[in-house]
């Protein structure tokens, strides 16, 4: 039985660095503490080994060879979709549309949305103050394009959203909101069943951008009930170029297809093209297939660790590194009021971040992100320019937390 379906190996406190070959890679003297899943995890052997193998044994186009390799990449490219439904509890592989990744998947959805007829000129859209910039910037460039509104839901002073005025901006004109299930920055977890019940109650579209969810908490789309829910392959342990976007059937069948090509269409002649249903119209041309197989192995991996131990496992380290990092000189953690999911973000006071992270990595071998995090206008909301962010994956533990922390207290004698 391979290690990772062992269930003995994964007690409390201990963590799977050992699934993931980039630790015993590590070129350095010092281990490596990687606390920057936020921004990408590390590939479990499960997941390279995959998607070698599809190379070395099974690759070849899909959807178009009537040859046995064509139809076994064919269907282990079916399989990923069936997968991904599975894992986020869609009621059909029809509603999974595979994209290069979670930002294509928020610039495909607006820029259909767009041509579909289902917003208008006039309407509104609902963002809130901690999204990132792929969940601003396709809303920003329809509202342009369309003239739309756009409200936001401020950020309050708790660390939580303010749900009244997400309720007040509901009103007429709103067509749609589109808001985060977790924040890439704080770790904040939105009452996500909550906004989509009292969205969907008054016939508001919703959109869930889950990049920072799926790898963390069971996501279950049928349940939510949101209209869409959004995220990138490679922040699940998956490759890089995979990303997913939900959709309900009846509103995907609705939209205007994104890019156009080849593996999409029905007929085409000069004078018209007839278009596949979805979730082939939105897949234009040779998709990144190997990296639909290796996603398909990630969400096995994940599966095989569960959310159990998972969830368990990470409110072990937050709980673990609040408490220490609070020990620390200089140290003011971002709040966030109630549930927080993945990560923490924090400044030390007088001290930039960037050299805050330049200093963990020469003398720790610590990586975590420092800058806006791709929300700046969180960061104007935080009156910061740039914060540190130590984000979690399955293969930190304790000691990644203690390095940290002893890291920090390195940078507070350097820049004393
Ligand atoms: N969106 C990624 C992050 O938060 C890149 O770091």
């Amino acid at each position: 039985m391979p290690d990772s379906l062992n269930p003995s190996a994964k007690s409390e406190g201990q963590s799977r660095k050992s699934d993931f070959p980039i630790f015993a890679n590590n070129p350095r003297d010092l281990p490596l503490i990687y606390l920057d899943s936020g921004a990408s995890t590390q590939k479990p052997q499960a997941v390279i080994d995959a998607t070698s193998h599809f190379y070395a044994h099974d690759y070849a186009n899909i959807h178009r060879g009537v040859y046995r390799l064509s139809q076994v990449a064919t269907h282990a490219y079916e399989i990923g979709r069936e997968t991904v439904a599975r894992f986020i509890h869609s009621p059909s592989p029809d509603s999974i549309v595979f994209t290069r990744g979670a930002t294509e998947s928020f610039n495909l959805l607006a820029d259909c949305l767009g041509r579909s007829g289902l917003i208008k000129a006039g309407d509104r859209i609902v963002l809130t103050e901690v999204e990132h910039h792929a969940n601003i910037i396709p809303w920003q460039m329809l509202r342009d394009r369309l003239g739309l509104q756009l409200a936001v839901v401020p950020l309050m002073d708790s660390g939580a959203l303010d749900l009244d005025e997400f309720e007040r901006l509901l009103q007429p004109p709103t067509r749609l909101v589109s808001f985060t299930h977790i924040s890439n920055v704080t770790g904040l977890v939105n009452p996500v069943a909550r906004m989509v019940a009292a969205a969907a109650a008054r016939g508001v579209m919703t959109v869930i951008d889950g990049c920072q969810a799926v790898a963390h908490r069971p996501v279950n789309v049928e349940q939510l009930g949101c209209d869409f829910y959004i995220f990138s392959g490679h922040k699940l342990y998956g490759p890089t170029g995979t990303g997913v976007l939900y959709g309900r059937g009846d509103l995907l069948g609705k939209l205007p297809p994104y890019q156009t090509g080849g593996d999409m269409i029905t007929t085409v002649t000069f004078a018209e093209t007839r278009f596949q249903p979805p979730p082939q119209r939105f897949e234009a041309g040779t998709p990144n297939i190997a990296g639909v197989v290796g996603l398909t192995a990630a969400i096995g991996y994940v599966e095989s660790l569960g959310f159990d131990w998972i969830v368990a496992h990470e409110k072990q380290l937050l709980e673990l590194g609040l408490k220490r990092l609070q020990t620390i000189d200089r140290v003011k953690i971002i709040p966030v009021s109630g549930d927080r999911s993945g990560a923490i973000s924090f400044t030390l006071e007088g001290i930039h971040p960037h050299d805050i992270a330049t200093v963990l990595d020469d003398h720790s071998n610590v990586a975590v992100r420092a800058g806006h995090h791709c929300a700046q206008p969180l960061m104007q909301r935080l009156g910061l320019a740039a914060t540190i962010r130590a984000s979690l994956g399955v293969y930190n533990d304790r000691d990644c937390i203690e390095a940290l922390a002893m890291g920090l207290e390195q940078v507070n004698r350097i820049f004393k």
